[in-house]
């Protein structure tokens, strides 16, 4: 699999781990997750462009790089890309936020769109795209052709799991975009959910079931 990044740094697998356990509180599952989006954080931002600045310490005047964190946008798929959104923005406090709001058809699992709001000026700026489960593929596939319409400068994908036949997806429909995800599990069952997985992400963050 080409242009798929796995984190596999240990603290992101500890806690993955911790995530994963069915008495994992909503709590500690919503804490979890937000640590884990802040240590994914880095590794999808490694690249992201610096720029020269002068400064003075006290004791002299140098030269500093920093980011210019407002040409970043993060986009939530909802609901459960929220729960990513808190730990990423404690990394990039200066991003922009944009949302993408899709439901999946319980019959065709398709996704259908019920809301898209995002910054303006998508041209200038470079989006990641959060969504804590990579399942069929299919929401994170319209999500990113949707949002292709907005002409952004770069795109990436975020996930916590990815099962492969996500992945299939979502790299046929768009293979420029880089996936970013802390494990690839095994396989979907057969009402679309991840195995081993974790359970409904949004279920466990929100404490809805
Ligand atoms: N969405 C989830 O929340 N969990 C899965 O396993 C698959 C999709």
């Amino acid at each position: 699999m080409s242009n798929i990044h796995v984190i596999d740094h240990p603290l992101v697998q500890h806690k993955l781990t911790l995530m994963r356990k069915k008495e994992a509180s909503t709590s500690s599952f919503r804490r979890l997750l937000g640590e884990l989006a802040s240590l994914m954080a880095y590794e999808v931002t490694r690249d992201m462009p610096l720029q020269e600045v002068q400064i003075e310490t006290p004791m002299e005047r140098t030269t500093g790089k920093v980011i210019d964190g407002k040409k970043l946008v993060l986009v939530s798929i909802l609901r459960a890309g929220n729960g990513f959104l808190d730990g990423m923005l404690s990394v990039v406090p200066g991003a922009r936020v944009g949302h993408i709001g899709l439901y999946r058809d319980p019959r065709t699992l398709q996704a259908v769109e019920y809301y898209f709001k995002m910054p303006s000026e998508m041209a200038e700026r470079d989006v990641i795209v959060v969504d804590p489960m990579l399942a069929t593929g299919n929401s994170a596939s319209a999500a990113l052709t949707r949002l292709r319409q907005t002409q952004p400068r770069s795109i990436k994908f975020v996930c916590l799991l990815a099962a492969p036949e996500g992945i299939a997806t979502l790299q046929t429909a768009h293979p420029d975009v880089p996936i970013y995800t802390a494990a690839i599990d095994r396989q979907l069952n057969g009402h679309g959910y991840i195995l081993p997985g974790l359970g409904d992400a949004g279920d466990r963050i929100f404490g809805t079931k």
